[in-house]
């Protein structure tokens, strides 16, 4: 079954068409990702598929339950942490948690026993009694992710959790995140940080201007765009371009103390170069073939701008 499934979502704010016809089906156990840059829509869709927003149309379903038909029981699966974190400042990191357990109707002894094990977790133990007014932008945001994780939800949605965080944070909600899905929850997570999505997610829709423009997994991503492969290599001396062209080498430009040579057949370039080095009498110092990044399929895909 799917853990998450969002069927044709629109919302539109006046003429801006946020979230344009957006399907995703999200496979349990999953840890997926959305991927785009500021004002895709990310923030609009899983406002929608979190039951804050209601689309204009679509349907959204959770575990198989209908988010519109049965809001509650829906909301019950899943955990979300927002973009901009919903902690209370005038309680203590320790009592923000705990009232949101008995919210979702934990036991007194499970209460303590999670909160306890969360804020271990999260590195906020020790600073249990404290009030979260007096936070980090980080800390805050470890108190978010403790109250939307308290009762093990199946299902967890996070909207940038890591934007803006320092690095200590940024491990810590990462690590949660991963433990999470060990411990059961699909996980959709939205992110503008290409590196974050390929590093943490199973699967990745990429997002531009309320359209999903690629789903896959990241590899599955960067393969589509072999095109953009290319040869590194540095010589002994310096060496003009019209040499690379003379030896039937077209795409050839100066990167730093090297030359990137673009060819969709690495193989054949790294021949052709080797030949021109030796017909050239030239040393060759290095010599790479590099595979294209997610970061170039993704430019490519939303034209960069
Ligand atoms: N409440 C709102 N009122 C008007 N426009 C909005 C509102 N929320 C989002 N938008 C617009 O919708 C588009 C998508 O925004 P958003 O979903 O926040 O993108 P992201 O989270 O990917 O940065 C943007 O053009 C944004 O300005
Ligand atoms: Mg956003």
């Amino acid at each position: 079954m799917n853990a998450i499934e969002a069927c044709n979502l629109r919302k539109s704010f006046g003429p801006v068409a946020a979230v344009d016809d957006v399907s995703i089906a999200v496979k349990e156990g999953e840890i997926f990702g959305f991927l785009g840059q500021n004002g895709a829509g990310k923030t609009t869709a899983i406002r929608m598929m979190t039951g804050v927003l209601t689309p204009d149309t679509g349907s959204v379903r959770i575990g198989g339950i209908d988010l519109l038909q049965y809001p509650l029981e829906a909301k019950l699966k899943m955990g979300v942490i927002p973009e901009n974190g919903t902690v209370y400042s005038d309680l203590t990191a320790e009592q923000n948690v705990l009232w949101t357990a008995k919210f979702y109707g934990m036991d007194k002894a499970s209460r303590k026993r999670r909160c306890e094990e969360i804020l271990t977790r999260l590195g906020l133990l020790h600073r249990r009694y404290d009030l979260v007014r007096f936070f980090s932008k980080g800390m805050r945001q470890r108190i978010s992710i403790a109250c939307a994780i308290v009762h093990s939800p199946p299902v967890l949605f996070l909207d940038e959790p890591t934007t803006g965080l320092d690095v200590y944070s940024r491990r810590l909600v990462l690590d949660t995140v991963r433990y999470m899905n060990r411990e059961g929850s699909t996980v959709l997570i939205t992110t503008h940080n290409i590196e974050e999505a390929n590093e943490l997610c199973s699967s990745i829709s990429i997002i531009d201007k309320g359209k999903i423009i690629a789903t896959g997994t990241p590899e599955k991503l960067k393969k589509q765009f072999d095109t953009t492969r290319f040869v590194e290599i540095s010589f002994d001396q310096p060496v003009r371009s019209d040499l690379f062209e003379a030896r039937g080498i077209p795409r050839a430009e100066p990167w730093g103390d090297k030359w990137r040579v673009y060819a969709e057949n690495a193989d054949h370039a790294v021949k052709q170069l080797v030949d021109m080095a030796e017909e050239d009498n030239l040393t060759i110092l290095s010599i790479a073939t590099s595979s294209p990044t997610l970061e170039q399929a993704f430019v490519q895909m939303t034209g960069g701008a």
